[in-house]
């Protein structure tokens, strides 16, 4: 069992390493902030960078858990300052955009994030998950987006955006919040890529599959799931911090997009079927 789920791991996620002399002469001496740098993929991140000689501005809620990163990391090449905020409050959001100020800023990681699982008909009375949900993951990037332009501009810098395969495929029943919110993001900053390219700064998104972190934990199907290791989805992120493409998605995604348009019909039927189901 364990051969065969290795097998479909290389098959759906053949990642090569990062080249880490090209990454080193990408960043070297560079400012890169990264949200959500506590747990799972910023955290991952995190480590990845770590040995580059650059300044890393980590954001999160859990004050603790960034100090044991820092601490963790005290050894390595980057130089690391924290900010504890919730970037959902808009006034921790406008002190850490404030704190920013005297920082030159190279690139902008946009990785905190917050999913919701759960029916419309269990949400009737549960307005703040969508509150949350678009306050973290639409609203508190698009903020520190129009703050950091004016850097970015000077330092010909890079905006990643940290998405989900989910944004390019068919919605699916129960993640109404978590999609909303994500595609949200996703949509603006589409619209806003072909004026900030003009600028020069690069905007890159990585559409990740699932990655085996907290934020899946709750979700019981997808422990059967074929998932990335969150080290995995780290090195996405720096290869497309080397390559500056425009995005990365799975090789398989486009079989899924197809799918989305071909058999929406069904998609619609097989969602309705599974509701039913679960009554
Ligand atoms: N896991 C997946 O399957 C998957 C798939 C595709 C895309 N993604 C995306 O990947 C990104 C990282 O997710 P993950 O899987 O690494 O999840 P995770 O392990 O739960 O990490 C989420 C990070 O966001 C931070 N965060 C959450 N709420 C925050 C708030 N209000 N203010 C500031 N920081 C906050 C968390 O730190 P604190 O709790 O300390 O604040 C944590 O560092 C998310 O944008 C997610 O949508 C994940």
């Amino acid at each position: 069992m364990k051969i065969l789920t290795n097998l479909l791991n290389c098959l759906l996620f053949p990642i090569r390493k990062p080249n880490f002399c090209q990454l080193e002469q990408c960043l070297r001496h560079k400012t890169i902030i990264i949200t959500g740098a506590s747990f799972g993929i910023g955290e991952a991140l995190c480590h990845l960078l770590s040995d580059i000689e650059c300044q890393l501005i980590l954001v999160a809620r859990t004050a603790d858990k960034l100090q044991l990163i820092e601490q963790s990391l005290s050894n390595k090449k980057a130089k690391i300052d924290l900010f504890c905020a919730d970037l959902r409050d808009v006034e921790q959001l406008d002190s850490f955009i404030a704190y920013l100020a005297s920082y030159h800023v190279d690139v902008f990681i946009n990785n905190a994030g917050i999913s919701i699982c759960r029916p419309i008909m269990q949400s009737l009375d549960r307005m703040h998950d969508f509150e949350r949900t678009i306050k973290l993951n639409y609203l508190a990037p698009v903020k520190l987006c129009l703050a950091l332009i004016p850097k970015l501009q000077q330092s010909k810098g890079h905006i990643i955006n940290v998405s989900a395969i989910n944004v390019l495929l068919a919605p699916t029943v129960n993640w109404a919040a978590y999609q909303a919110s994500k595609t949200a993001f996703d949509q603006w900053l589409r619209c806003a890529s072909s004026e900030l390219e003009n600028r020069q700064i690069k905007v890159s998104t990585a559409y990740l599959p699932l990655v085996k972190t907290r934020m899946i934990a709750p979700t019981k199907i997808y422990k059967k799931l074929p998932a990335l290791q969150p080290c995995q989805a780290a090195t996405i992120i720096s290869r497309l911090l080397v390559s500056q493409k425009r995005q990365y998605k799975p090789w398989w995604v486009i079989i899924g997009q197809l799918a989305s348009v071909i058999f929406n019909g069904v998609w619609c039927k097989l969602n309705s079927y599974y509701i039913k189901k679960k009554q």
